[in-house]
């Protein structure tokens, strides 16, 4: 399939942010989108690049009602040289169509998804941002655009890719943040889609979030749904502690995302001889370490946050520091790491690096 490039009449062009340190994230969005519609009867038909616009969707389409709606969450990144890299971009094509699966959504063709994100990033190539940590995210969806009212797979749909130029996810930036534990609210329970990037488990995130916020807090970290001792994930991130001499993250056992950063880091961990563990954590045991002094440090992985300290938990209305507050001595390590092979600054011994142009 040929993907059509209808580029936006120049008037058109929206201006470009003049400072890279204000980008914040998500709140800027570029000229153009990719889109792919798709019907069960012809299968996924006319892609093209085209000017970023609103969609023309239907009251009754199915992703407004029934939430068929999934999405990932890349970036490309500018390198000192002015090259531009995607990250393991094949590993969130693989992702995106787990959740397709999950969610009775069709799958779609890796080599048309990765070629689409390559020719939209560099039609946009002007958008990306040349200061470290700043980056172009990509943010590919997928929605049922059928209209009908009946609970049933949708048989029409639309992939689309947009993308915008952000700065740091947290408004603390690098900074430790502070997290809140919630008990009364789950993201996610066994058999359920946890392990998707689906648009409802951050629905069902928010009024936990919108809590943790009020009291003061930056993300919650969420327990298992059945016994809510064990820990799952930070806010819209994967979590690691490092215990003694221990880096210890949550298992992918269904209930949370399998995060592409999050394997980067047990990755990089390994390979610099670390103790890596994959394991159940209960609070029990972050609280026991805590007051043994043997909790060291803690972080969040994400595609967004990248590697974000966390300086401080709350758990039943008590402050538990981290670090005392600090950023951990391997967090920044695996942070700097991460962003060197990204921005291609050093050596890419894992083959994540895809230079695009
Ligand atoms: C990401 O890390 O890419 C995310 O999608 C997190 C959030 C912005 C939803």
């Amino acid at each position: 399939m040929e993907i059509r490039i209808v580029p936006v009449t120049p008037g058109k062009k929206k201006p470009k942010p003049t400072d890279e340190s204000k980008l914040g994230f998500g709140k800027i969005l570029t000229d153009h989108m990719f889109t792919m519609p798709y019907h069960s009867d012809k299968g996924w038909y006319d892609p093209a690049v085209r000017p970023y616009e609103s969609l023309p969707l239907d009251p009754a389409a199915m992703c407004l009602h029934y939430g068929q709606l999934i999405f990932e969450g890349m970036k490309a990144y500018r390198g000192k040289g002015g090259e531009i890299n995607l990250f393991r971009p094949t590993e969130n094509i693989k992702r995106m169509n787990e959740s397709a699966k999950r969610l009775c959504m069709p799958t779609l063709d890796p080599e048309i998804f990765l070629e689409a994100v390559k020719k939209l990033v560099l039609l946009e190539k002007d958008w990306i941002p040349r200061s470290s940590g700043a980056s172009l995210y990509i943010r590919p969806t997928m929605i049922a655009t059928e209209a009908a009212l009946g609970v049933h797979p949708a048989n029409a749909y639309l992939f689309y890719i947009i993308v915008g130029p952000v700065g740091a996810y947290y408004p603390e930036g690098f900074s430790p943040t502070k997290i809140y534990v919630v008990e009364e609210y789950v993201r996610s329970a066994p058999g359920g889609i946890g392990y998707c990037k689906a648009a409802g488990n951050y629905a069902a995130s928010l009024m936990a979030s919108a809590i943790a916020v009020e009291k003061g807090y930056t993300q919650v970290l969420w327990l298992d749904a059945v016994t809510r001792k064990f820990v799952e994930e930070v806010g819209t991130s994967n979590i690691f502690f490092v215990i003694d001499d221990e880096l210890i993250t949550p298992p992918l056992a269904g209930t949370i995302l399998p995060g592409v950063t999050r394997d980067s880091v047990l990755q990089i961990a390994r390979s610099w001889g670390l103790k890596v563990s994959e394991r159940p954590l209960s609070m029990d045991e972050i609280i026991t370490a805590c007051s043994k002094g043997i909790m060291k440090e803690a972080f969040a992985s994400g595609t967004a946050a990248i590697v974000s300290p966390i300086g401080q938990i709350c758990y039943r209305d008590r402050e538990y520091p981290i670090n005392r507050g600090k950023t951990g001595a391997l967090t920044e390590k695996l942070y700097q790491e991460i962003l060197e092979i990204q921005y291609g600054e050093k050596d890419d011994p894992f083959g994540w690096r895809m230079k695009i142009g």
